[in-house]
């Protein structure tokens, strides 16, 4: 048995995504990789990745066939990216029904104006056009988030930096919780990518954010040669028209993907003219730099990185029933996990009538 002094001085991960797609490079970018090294470095107790299915159809309600489709692809995805079942819980959403229950309560700690108010809801509302007609569900996740994130006494919560609201809420409610019933919850602390760069990628088309919903997405499963059309297509600094023109490479997503993405060793095997990014920057910002040869530089860069991902991935795609025997193991654990803590929620809250 897990002891109370326990819980609190573990160092626990939960983090997922929502299934609506094929992960990308914003992904593994902003999240996916950091999660194999943080799980590899061994300084955590406990790794949760959730798949956020639930989460998913809260603004997906009428297509569960997509959702239910993509909770496989994601599950691919994050055993190509290295996540191990072993040392990680990898589960799915839905099958932990205290996450509901927590969130259910959690909802009488939290105002209507305070969620109105949450800048990650505000910019989705918008982006989904549901100004007048946002679904209840939809407009309550940051509260099933915490019920998330509690469930699991998380810690620490690897996110981008557009989810730095729900962590914020999720502070709110854990101390409005332990202040009306005692302390129970942990207080979560988000963990963000290590480079700007990293936290927000954008589309190879230039738009702000690398999103399947743009169509400007380098996909984890993508073959070579799409990685390397889709790289050679890429917007760059519109105004570099020649080789001897100047170059921005500040909002330029080829330089921020190198940014993210390319190191000094990259520069020694592929670009040996080059010392380090620094040199390649100011080259093109000084004019007689082509765009072609700093893509190429690119596709070497993200082949490498992306052909054993999605070498593994073919291979997971040959195992489903393994992948899910996985989730399935993985759903049992969390709900072990999930129940403990719905117990000591419900005792709080004086609703343990039965003992
Ligand atoms: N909102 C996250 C996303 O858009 C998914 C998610 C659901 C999550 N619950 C979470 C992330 C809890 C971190 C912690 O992908």
């Amino acid at each position: 048995m897990k002891t109370e002094k326990n819980c609190n001085t573990k160092k626990i991960i939960l983090t997922g995504d929502r299934p609506t797609g094929k992960l990308h490079l914003g992904h593994y970018a902003g999240s996916l990789k950091r999660r194999a090294e943080l799980q590899d470095g061994g300084g955590f107790d406990e790794i949760y990745i959730m798949i956020a299915d639930a989460q998913a159809l809260t603004d997906n309600a009428d297509n569960p066939a997509k959702i239910r489709a993509n909770v496989t692809e994601v599950a691919l995805d994050y055993l190509a990216c290295g996540l191990n079942p072993d040392i990680a819980t990898i589960f799915i959403q839905s099958q932990v029904p205290e996450l509901t229950e927590l969130a259910f309560y959690y909802m009488n700690l939290v105002t209507v104006a305070r969620l109105q108010r949450n800048p990650t809801v505000k910019s989705e509302i918008q982006t989904r056009g549901f100004e007048a007609s946002i679904p209840v569900g939809f407009f309550t996740y940051p509260i099933s988030q915490t019920a998330d994130i509690t469930a699991f006494n998380a810690t620490t919560v690897p996110v981008g930096e557009d989810q730095l609201p729900m962590l914020e809420q999720a502070r709110e409610i854990v101390r409005s919780f332990n202040t009306l019933y005692g302390d129970t919850l942990t207080e979560p602390k988000e963990l963000l990518p290590e480079k700007a760069s990293c936290g927000r990628l954008p589309g190879i088309d230039g738009k702000a954010k690398m999103s399947k919903s743009l169509g400007n997405c380098i996909y984890l499963s993508d073959s070579a040669d799409e990685i390397k059309s889709k790289v050679m297509n890429m917007y760059t600094d519109p105004k570099h028209l020649r080789v001897e023109d100047k170059g921005d490479t500040k909002d330029n997503p080829v330089f921020i993907y190198l940014d993210a993405f390319s190191t000094d060793g990259h520069f020694k095997k592929y670009l040996p003219d080059y010392q380090n990014l620094e040199a390649l920057k100011a080259h093109y910002e000084r004019g007689g730099l082509g765009d072609v040869k700093v893509k190429r530089f690119l596709n070497s860069i993200l082949q490498e990185i992306l052909e054993p991902i999605r070498t593994k991935r073919a291979e997971w795609e040959q195992r489903i029933p393994e992948v899910y025997g996985i989730l399935r193991k993985g759903c049992n654990k969390a709900r072990a996990v999930a129940a403990e803590t719905a117990d000591r929620v419900k005792k709080a809250m004086q609703i343990d009538y039965f003992g």
